[in-house]
């Protein structure tokens, strides 16, 4: 059998690769390489090809030493930044090969992680800050007073459900981010799941003095599905209806059957979650889903919110290979449809 040329090796590696001789001249680079780093690399110097002063330096280190180093790189592109891990070896024998591994993803999903762990403790610190206040109070003199002590205590109330709301919240989280690969299959009835969630709201909704009407077709067909996570994804879109959109009075709930809808293969059914409240400008729509976003973050504190429900919500649908769309005025409310598909998708 003979033997695979280097050329043919680096031609079917999807990383980019560059080889270099003794004196740093690229002599050769496989199409992955030519395509990030541009056809005309062959010739250069590495230093040309890589004027990033972390990349030099490692270039000085491994001509020095010998052997091998890592420095991170970045291209900045025309809508996007990629991240790319380069590692230079210096085989014994001489020259150079340069191997590139795009770190993109990785990055991101640190730097989120980062962003997580600050905002979970930020959220929980204020809470605990109270609660130790006004712990303090009461070991004083003030805790003799019982109309003092009560008041504390209804805040010190207050304060734990707002941290037990946020703990429920990130464990939901994290179940769904968890279940996110495997596909809900149980026949699911949207009648029984919009009827269970507005069952469950219906002191918010009095205390609120908003009226849920519901307009559901009987022949509204089931789908495959989580019935406990979609009553999830309806509790959360009608209880941000009720907190945000109160002023409208109204909140209807419909559903429709679907022929076709973008982004889902074959029929689907569509349940909208309609207020005419406050609504949202449209440039913080792309942002809703995100953890801990909130538009006014006093005033949703106020309400008990964590800035997670949405995030839940998008999970949950995207579990069930479904869609979220949102649409929404200022002043004039907030539409949430969730659109799930009918047949499993590929
Ligand atoms: N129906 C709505 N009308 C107006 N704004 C909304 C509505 N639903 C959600 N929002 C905005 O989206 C943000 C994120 O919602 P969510 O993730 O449920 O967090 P939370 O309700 O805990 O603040 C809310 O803080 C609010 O600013
Ligand atoms: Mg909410």
């Amino acid at each position: 059998m003979p033997a695979i040329s280097v050329p043919a090796l680096l031609h079917a590696l999807p990383d980019p690769v560059l080889l270099a001789d003794g004196d740093g001249y690229v002599t050769d680079a496989n199409p992955a390489a030519r395509e990030l780093l541009g056809a005309g690399v062959p010739g250069l110097h590495l230093r040309a090809v890589f004027r990033q002063p972390e990349v030099s330096a490692a270039l000085d280190r491994v001509a020095r030493d010998g052997g091998v180093a890592e420095a991170d790189l970045l291209f900045s592109g025309e809508s996007t930044d990629t991240r790319w891990r380069v590692t230079l070896y210096c085989p014994a024998g001489g020259g150079w090969v340069v191997s590139l591994r795009d770190v993109s993803e990785i990055v991101a999903a640190e730097a989120q992680r980062r962003d997580f762990v600050a905002n979970v403790s930020h959220e929980l610190r204020s809470p605990l800050t109270v609660l130790a206040g006004f712990i303090e109070t009461l070991q004083g003199t003030a805790g003799a007073d019982p109309d003092t002590r009560a008041e504390f205590l209804d805040i010190m109330a207050q304060e734990a459900a707002r941290m037990t709301g946020l703990v429920a919240d990130l464990l939901s989280l994290s179940r769904v981010e968890n279940a996110q690969r495997i596909r809900p299959r149980d026949p699911v009835s949207p009648d029984a799941v919009v009827r269970a969630t507005v069952a469950a709201l219906r002191p918010q909704a009095e205390a609120a003095g908003v009226r849920v009407d519901l307009d559901l077709p009987a022949d509204l067909p089931e789908v495959p599905g989580d019935h406990d996570q979609l009553v999830q994804v309806f509790c959360n879109l009608l209880e941000n209806a009720l907190k945000y959109g109160a002023r409208g009075g109204r909140v209807e709930i419909s559903g429709t059957q679907l022929a076709q809808v973008a982004g889902i293969d074959g029929p689907a059914v569509r349940i909208r979650v309609q207020d005419w409240g406050e609504g949202v400008d449209p440039v913080y729509i792309p942002r809703l889903t995100e953890r801990f976003f909130r538009v006014d973050k006093a005033r949703s504190r106020e309400s008990g919110g964590t800035g997670l429900g949405l995030a839940i919500v998008k999970h949950i649908v995207a579990r069930h290979r479904g869609r979220l769309v949102i649409r929404s005025q200022p002043g004039q409310g907030a539409c949430f449809d969730v659109l799930l598909p009918l047949a499993p998708q590929g």
